[in-house]
C-alpha cells in the first residue's frame, strides 16, 4: 500500500500526467510511496454527447458541472475504496498552507480530487465533498493546476521523497512563518558577486547564527 493515493477526477488528464510523471512525483511513485489514478469525468457524462455541464438556473454566464456525472464518478471510486476522502479545489475553500499540507502528509490515505471546470459547479456537489481547498485569492480556469499544487506540496513531505531528509524540515514555512535563509553554491565569486565569507568558514555555529539572522518572514 502506498502511503498516499490520489485519484483525480478530471476532463483533462493529459494536463496532469506530464507533471506527475516527472521528477519527484515520478520518484515517489516509483518508490511505491504514492499512487496516482485518474477518472475521466466524461465517462460518466449524460446522453449521446456525454454531457457533464449545463446552464445555471436563474440565468447567468457560462456552464456549471452537473451533479449526476460528478456523483457517479465519485461513487465509482468509493465503491472500490469507501475510505477515500473527497477534495474540491475552489476559490471559496480554506486557503491552503504548509501546515495543512503537513497534516495530509502525516495522515496519508486515499484522496479523490475533483477538478471543476467551466464557470463552476452545482452547489449540491459540495454535499459529497470532505475538503474545500483554495490556492489563494484569484480565479483559475479549472481545478487541474490546484490539484497539482496540492499533490506536490503533500508528496514532497513524505519520508523518502526528497533527497536529504533534512530538506523538508529546515526549509521555508516548516517553522511557522520563517522563510528559508539565502543559499549559495559554487562558484564562490560569480562576476564579482561573492558568497558571504561566513558560509565558507566551516564554522557551523556561526553559520547557523548567520542563517537564523538572514531568514525571511512571510508577509
Ligand atoms: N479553482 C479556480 N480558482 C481556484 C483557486 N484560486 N483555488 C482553488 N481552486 C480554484
Amino acid at each position: 500500500m502506498p502511503k498516499i493515493k490520489f485519484t483525480v477526477i478530471t476532463l483533462f488528464q493529459e494536463a496532469l500526467e506530464p507533471y506527475l510523471n516527472a521528477s519527484m512525483m515520478w520518484k515517489a511513485t516509483d518508490k511505491g510511496i504514492t499512487e496516482f489514478d485518474f477518472v475521466n469525468l466524461r465517462d460518466f457524462g449524460l446522453g449521446p454527447h456525454k454531457s457533464v455541464d449545463d446552464t445555471p438556473y436563474g440565468g447567468g454566464d457560462g456552464m456549471l458541472l452537473r451533479c449526476e456525472p460528478v456523483f457517479a464518478a465519485i461513487e465509482s471510486v468509493k465503491a472500490k475504496d469507501p475510505t477515500a476522502k473527497v477534495i474540491i479545489p475552489t476559490p471559496v475553500g480554506k486557503v491552503w498552507n504548509q501546515e495543512t499540507a503537513k497534516g495530509f502528509a502525516e495522515i496519508g490515505g486515499h484522496y479523490i480530487i475533483l477538478c471543476p471546470h467551466y464557470e463552476g459547479y452545482d452547489e449540491r456537489i459540495l454535499s459529497i465533498v470532505d475538503y474545500k481547498i483554495s490556492l489563494g485569492n484569484y480565479v483559475l480556469t479549472g481545478g487541474e493546476l490546484p490539484a497539482l499544487i496540492i499533490i506536490d506540496s503533500i508528496v514532497r513531505l513524505l519520508p523518502g521523497v526528497l533527497g536529504g531528509e533534512q530538506s523538508a524540515v529546515i526549509e521555508s514555512f516548516s517553522d511557522g512563518d520563517n522563510l528559508e535563509y539565502p543559499q549559495y553554491t559554487k562558484p564562490a565569486d560569480f562576476r564579482g558577486m561573492k558568497v558571504p565569507e561566513i558560509l565558507l568558514s566551516g564554522n557551523h555555529g556561526e553559520i547557523d547564527k548567520w542563517r537564523e539572522e538572514h531568514s525571511g518572514h512571510a508577509n
